[in-house]
């Protein structure tokens, strides 16, 4: 099966959204686009076939797939949300621009590359224009592992005669570095430990995925992981965690459109910071074994917010909380403490009457009493979740472009929203 049967779109289509309906229903979660980008690239590791369940069928785990099999993997992407992995034939990993440029995600090849081989060879990452991204702190995790990193051309060329464990410190808290690192760690000799490592939940999904592969890391999810080396790994099943960002994503348009929703398929703990913030800004929001139902009837009020490495508030979901804010009462406002790039969106809001001032990291958000319809982009992946909350609270029609960047990361999104009485509909030029 190519990844255009399973629906990758063409970039030039549209979002019709007739706004003003309350979403009201159930809604399913996905498997999370942020654990499952980590864990593919580190089925390398192994050199075996690896079965991946509740992977989401989004356009960033296509183009992972077209890269992995570029390598020389055999893949296999099923509807039923199933990738068969073999990576036994890749004997290499060279990943030149046109390659690595999709994904920002295509820097976890180096680790895993790192890992298996002793070499690797890939390009600068891509993803979204957010911000500068360093990977210093990856370059230097790898070098205390006792690799030679060079950078040629765009090329980051990285080769070890072996990889002996070592004693990390992460300058800054990065959830990339953390996992790459790891990936890289897992088949060097001896203990390795990084320290200040990022807690998110995908670190603990690609840590237990490698587990499950028989490495032997301890402490993900804390900020100290140990990394036990390993002599080899073996091919495994296993299941991705629900998309904590994608459930947020929803969470937060549900409110915002003062509906009802119940959000299925989550991990309640993973969402902590956001059932607190919209608690706090007047929604009901009660959390079940596996789900969320959040129900909003008064007027919200306005909040505070600064996005946080986890389990602060997540800055992938800034830019949709933005947009509930820019029609709660009272004045907000919102620090951006991860990418200065994150305010993007904000011109596309204001175009349709939201009242938002950015100065630097910050912005000032007065709350109006609705937004109209307008033809906006989605200029990244959240920001395009941005507009879409905007769009389903908006009086009349909101025409989105730019949906290629939405189907990045949000599976069936249309179809998942009609599900909850939204009108929306895909237009193709
Ligand atoms: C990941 C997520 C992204 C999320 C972000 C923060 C994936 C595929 N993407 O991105 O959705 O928004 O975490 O939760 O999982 N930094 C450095 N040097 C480095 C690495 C990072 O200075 O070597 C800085 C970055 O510029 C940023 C901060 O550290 O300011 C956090 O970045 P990081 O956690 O690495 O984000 P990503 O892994 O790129």
């Amino acid at each position: 099966m190519k990844a255009t049967d399973l629906g990758q779109l063409p970039y030039m289509e549209r979002l019709i959204i007739e706004g003003g309906y309350p979403l009201k229903g159930k809604i399913d979660v996905s498997g999370f686009k942020n654990a499952v980008l980590a864990i593919i690239p580190a089925t390398l590791l192994a050199g075996d076939k690896c079965i991946i369940e509740n992977v989401p069928l989004i356009s960033d785990v296509y183009i992972l797939k077209d890269i992995m099999t570029e390598l020389g993997a055999d893949v296999e992407l099923k509807y039923n949300n199933i990738m068969e992995i073999d990576t036994s034939k890749i004997k290499e990993c060279v990943a030149p621009y046109e390659l690595a440029k999709r994904l920002r995600a295509s820097y976890y090849l180096i680790g895993a590359a790192l890992g298996r081989f002793k070499e690797a060879k890939v390009s600068y990452p891509g993803g979204c224009d957010i911000g500068t991204r360093p990977i210093d702190q990856h370059i230097k995790g790898f070098e205390a592992l006792g690799s030679e990193v060079n950078i040629d051309h765009g090329l980051i060329k990285c080769r070890a005669d072996k990889l002996e464990g070592s004693k990390i410190y992460l300058d800054v808290v990065s959830v990339g570095a953390t996992i790459n690192i790891m990936l890289a760690a897992v088949l060097a000799e001896g203990k390795t430990i990084i320290e200040n490592a990022a807690k998110e939940p995908h670190i603990v999904d690609t840590a237990n995925f490698l587990n499950s592969m028989g490495a032997d890391v301890r402490g993900a999810g804390t900020d100290v992981i140990r990394i036990n080396g390993v002599e080899e790994l073996h091919g495994c099943t296993y299941s991705v965690i629900p998309d904590q960002i994608e459930a947020g994503t929803y969470m937060v348009a549900a409110a915002a459109t003062k509906g009802d929703v119940i959000v299925d398929n989550v991990i309640p703990k993973h969402l902590e910071s956001v059932t607190a913030k919209l608690k706090e800004i007047g929604v009901e929001v009660e959390e079940y074994g596996e789900s969320i139902r959040v129900c909003a009837k008064e007027e919200l009020k306005g909040a505070t917010i600064k996005t946080l490495p986890y389990p602060g508030f997540p800055t992938d979901l800034q830019q949709p909380m933005s947009v509930l804010l820019s029609v709660a009462e009272g004045t907000s406002v919102v620090t951006e403490s991860i990418f200065e790039g994150r305010f993007k969106y904000v011109d596309e809001i204001k175009r349709m009457g939201a009242n938002i001032k950015v100065d630097g990291r910050t912005s000032v958000i007065d709350g109006v009493k609705s937004l109209s319809g307008a033809k906006i982009s989605a200029t990244d992946l959240r920001a395009g979740a941005a507009c879409i909350v905007a769009g389903l609270i908006a009086n009349g029609a909101t025409e989105i472009e730019n949906v290629h960047h939405i189907d990045r990361g949000y599976e069936k999104v249309e179809q998942k929203l009609i599900n909850l009485g939204a009108k929306i509909r895909r237009v193709k030029e």
